[in-house]
């Protein structure tokens, strides 16, 4: 039992929506006070709303994780509304689909500039208030798709996905001094509303590549979220925790096929 996240300041970085709305949700029902970051405010406020019955202290702020100007007034909001920040969970990210030969410069950049960029200015812009507490969490939102494997239309989201991995790895050794650990959770294929845009044929279809037969649900991740950013995980940085019911396992089609 992992006592140790009640009172604590938690900033959700994309938490309007599917696995960050879970982690807010996990988060607050142990006590913790949760900033829910998104671009579209009435969406995040609608879901610090629901929230709220779980318990803790839930609000929401309008922020672009491309922005540093919003990831900067995104901590301040914490600070001011919760005196500090204990742990950041950037989870913002975008998926959009584009094979190589159709993918425009600006596809790349879009998805670089939230998924990767994001990831090092909310982590810039908190840093000051982490580093004052003495000790803090950072827990980051990567994937399957890129660190492990890949899926045709993805190779920028792969690229993004990656190289928060090739950041948190060296964000450990830095800020290690500081107290503060850096990790990464990889989901494999979850269901949220972002995954739902993508159609039934794909979910069915990643449902059968699945050895546990289900999507995740955004709680499995945030429980895996919720470990990283316990005082009990004190003492690991610079990992990554998978979270996909097997899904990278099978060696082949076969092996999906063999398991009866
Ligand atoms: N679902 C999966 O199967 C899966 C698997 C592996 C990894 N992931 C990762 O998990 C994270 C969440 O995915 P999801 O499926 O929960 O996505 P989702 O349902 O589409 O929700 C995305 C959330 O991010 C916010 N967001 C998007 N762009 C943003 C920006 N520039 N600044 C701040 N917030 C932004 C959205 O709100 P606004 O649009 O209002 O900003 C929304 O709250 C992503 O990093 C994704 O890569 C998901």
């Amino acid at each position: 039992m992992l006592t140790s996240i009640e009172g604590r300041s938690v900033i959700v970085t994309g938490a309007s929506k599917g696995i960050g709305k879970g982690i807010a949700r996990v988060f607050a029902g142990r006590g913790a006070r949760v900033l829910l970051a998104a671009r579209n405010l009435s969406q995040a406020e609608a879901a610090a709303a629901e929230i709220q019955s779980s318990g803790g202290l839930v609000s929401a702020v309008a922020a672009d994780v491309s922005r540093m100007e919003d990831n900067i007034r995104m901590a301040q909001t914490a600070i001011d509304r919760h005196g500090g920040i204990d742990i950041l969970c950037c989870n913002a990210g975008i998926f959009p689909a584009a094979k190589l030969f159709d993918m425009s410069e600006a596809d790349w950049d879009q998805v670089l500039d939230v998924n990767l960029k994001g990831t090092f200015l909310s982590v810039q812009a908190c840093l000051p208030a982490l580093k004052a507490r003495g000790k803090g969490r950072i827990v980051v939102t990567s994937s399957i798709t890129g660190p492990i494997t890949g899926y045709p239309g993805w190779s920028h989201y792969g690229a993004s996905k990656a190289g928060q991995l090739g950041f948190i790895r060296t964000a450990a050794i830095e800020l290690a001094p500081l107290n503060i650990t850096v990790n990464a959770v990889l989901p494999g294929n979850i269901l949220t509303e972002g995954v739902e845009a993508l159609g039934p044929d794909y979910i069915a279809k990643m449902t059968s590549a699945i050895p546990a037969r289900r999507l995740g649900s955004v709680e499995d991740v945030a429980y895996a979220a919720l470990f990283l950013a316990s005082d009990e995980a004190g003492f690991i940085s610079g990992q990554t925790i998978v979270v996909d019911g097997g899904q990278v396992l099978p060696e082949s089609h076969m092996a999906l096929e063999d398991m009866g």
